[in-house]
């Protein structure tokens, strides 16, 4: 049985439980992190800390935890629970005011929610998926307009993703407007020759963690970066597509909406992308 932590404690797993008032339960009312953890250490913890920090404020949600405290139930629970590779999920809501109600609780009279627990992945880096690559449908993109703030409002993620399922595809693409967004948990990317490129951060999309490293090292390896919009019928045509996210690092797209890209199976520079994130996020892990 997993320890988790909840409000200050750590505890098993069935005895954390939550208020039926909670707005995250009633309101979706909450924001969450997810940090990968690799050879038993944080991979980019400092990114998701800050992330966090500004979904609170993006909320008007006050942050209950400092980040040294919450480095240490991060380290905690990966010790607690054994985890060499996997990831440690965080969620604050706007606590449990004691009645359902649309107005924002006093912050001074209904404390937020905090959780934190792991999810054991062994051979999260050495994933089968990556040497295969994935396959995504496109489909409209209906989320809310604030998607830079990581808030737990995950239907239409979810929905995207059964939709990917029931037709035969991993994941699916979002469209607005013409261009692609991002995929269901993920940034998307496409590939022209030596040239990377992806949507520029906005509103529209999550700022993510592993972008931001991604492009980094990108650039740190004379790769072209180029951030503007796409369209599908562009990325149908590109060399290669990948996706990034805490979970999954970088992650070979092959197929969009049926059609194969190059010959179908990863290239050469989202297998490198992935190579230099593993190597040098390690290095930095706490
Ligand atoms: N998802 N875009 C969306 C919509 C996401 O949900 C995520 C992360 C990303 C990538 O962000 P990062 O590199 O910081 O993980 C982009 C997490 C992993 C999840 O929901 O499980």
């Amino acid at each position: 049985m997993r320890t988790v932590y909840l409000n200050g404690q750590y505890l098993p797993e069935n005895e954390a439980t939550v208020s039926i008032f909670d707005r995250g339960f009633l309101m979706a009312d909450g924001v969450y992190e997810v940090t990968s953890v690799l050879d038993g250490k944080l991979i980019d913890f400092d990114g998701h800390a800050v992330r966090l920090e500004r979904s609170l404020r993006e909320l008007d949600m006050v942050n209950p935890i400092s980040k040294e405290d919450l480095l240490e139930v991060h380290r905690e629970l990966v010790r607690a629970n054994g985890i060499e590779e996997g990831m440690v999920y965080l969620q604050i809501t706007r606590g449990a005011p004691g009645d359902r109600d649309f107005v924002f609780p006093d912050p001074e009279e209904t404390e937020p929610t905090i959780v934190l627990f792991t999810q054991n992945k062994p051979g999260l880096a050495d994933s089968p998926a990556a040497k295969k690559g994935m396959k995504v449908i496109s489909i409209e993109d209906i989320r809310w307009g604030r998607r830079d703030i990581k808030t737990v409002q995950l239907l239409y993620p979810s929905m995207g993703k059964m939709m990917a399922k029931k037709s035969g595809a991993d994941d699916a693409w979002m469209i607005e407007d013409g261009f692609v967004t991002e995929g269901t948990s993920n940034n998307a990317y496409i590939v022209k020759g030596n040239k990377i490129i992806t949507r520029a951060l906005s509103n529209d999309i999550l700022h993510g963690i592993t972008r931001a490293a991604v492009l980094r090292f990108a650039q740190e390896a004379q790769m072209e970066v180029e951030e503007r919009n796409f369209t599908i019928d562009e990325a149908k045509e590109a060399d290669e597509a990948f996706i990034t996210s805490a979970s999954t690092f970088v992650m070979p797209v092959v197929e969009i909406d049926g059609v194969a890209l190059g010959e179908g199976v990863p290239g050469r520079v989202a297998p490198r992308l992935r190579e230099i994130y593993l190597e040098e996020s390690l290095k930095a892990a706490v």
